[in-house]
């Protein structure tokens, strides 16, 4: 169905969970109005991470979809698909134990500009299991007591990608569906512990487990204690969404404000996504 307009479009998005995430029933990407993509952007901004069911997808229009979305980018440490080198394939075999995103994260925030937004396009999925989860980053600065707020806001915190290179190459580098670049180094990047959405003007912790090790300026030993208070807070089971998926979902989330993680609980079974990362800004 091809839905235009502010009312029916309302009408369409249902909230997954009371801190983030939403369902938007009835849209087909493929075919959407300009007008009907400037209500979903509304919608992506008001609610971080939009779901979407029965996509039916090519690479070629699954790009062109996330090119109204924003600027598709390619992913640093894997070689995209023939063609269209912004899509990555995701896949985690039967034989497989470790799965690509299964620590808490926020994409790639090692680079200096993180992607604003990521594409998860779903292909196969397993019986049960392998659903992703989200966390609302504002919801979780929020919560936090007016000192430790105005203690975070005054650091940066740095983002390795080394931290979880070791499960990355475990899982897919091996399997030969994600190639290595030849992009040997380890990147890293400064940001702002509490990052302004540039959008929504609303403050956001952005610090996450998967990237960041350590706060600029900071020994080890000072750090560690707030990041492991951190880690532990901004996944809070009231902060959280969770997306089952199915072939033909389409989710698209928001880096600067969320983070997410996906459940390896399917030992056996095959799962494959494609995913798109759009550009971002200098966090500030
Ligand atoms: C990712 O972290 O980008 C992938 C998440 C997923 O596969 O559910």
């Amino acid at each position: 169905m091809i839905m235009d307009g502010m009312s029916e479009m309302a009408s369409r998005v249902r909230p997954l969970a009371g801190a983030l995430g939403a369902e938007v029933t009835g849209v087909d990407l493929a075919t959407l109005s300009d007008a009907g993509f400037t209500e979903l952007t509304k919608a992506f901004l008001e609610h971080q991470v939009l779901v979407f069911r029965d996509q039916t997808l090519d690479a070629a229009s699954y790009l062109e979809t996330a090119r109204r979305f924003g600027s598709p980018v390619a992913y640093p440490f894997a070689e995209g698909v023939a063609d269209h080198p912004e899509i990555t394939v995701i896949i985690k075999e039967p034989h497989q134990t470790s799965n690509f995103g299964g620590m808490w994260h926020s994409d790639t925030t090692y680079k200096p500009e993180p992607p604003k937004a990521t594409m998860l396009y779903c292909r196969e999925t397993p019986e049960a299991g392998g659903d992703t989860v989200f966390a609302c980053q504002y919801r979780a600065f929020e919560a936090l007591s007016e000192p430790m707020k105005k203690i975070l806001m005054g650091l940066n915190g740095v983002s390795s990608s080394g931290k979880n290179a070791a499960a990355l190459r475990g899982t897919h580098l091996a399997t030969g569906t994600m190639q290595g670049t030849g992009c040997a180094d380890v990147m890293t990047a400064v940001h702002p512990a509490v990052r302004r959405h540039p959008e929504t003007g609303r403050c956001a912790l952005y610090v996450n487990p998967s990237h960041t090790v350590g706060f600029e300026g900071m020994t080890d030993a000072e750090s560690t204690p707030i990041r492991e208070f951190l880690f532990q807070h901004q996944i809070r089971l009231e902060f959280t969404a969770r997306v089952r998926w199915a072939p033909g979902t389409l989710v698209i989330w928001d880096n600067r404000s969320s983070q997410h993680c996906a459940i390896n609980d399917y030992d056996g079974q095959r799962r494959e996504m494609w995913r798109i990362t759009l550009a971002g800004d200098p966090p500030v």
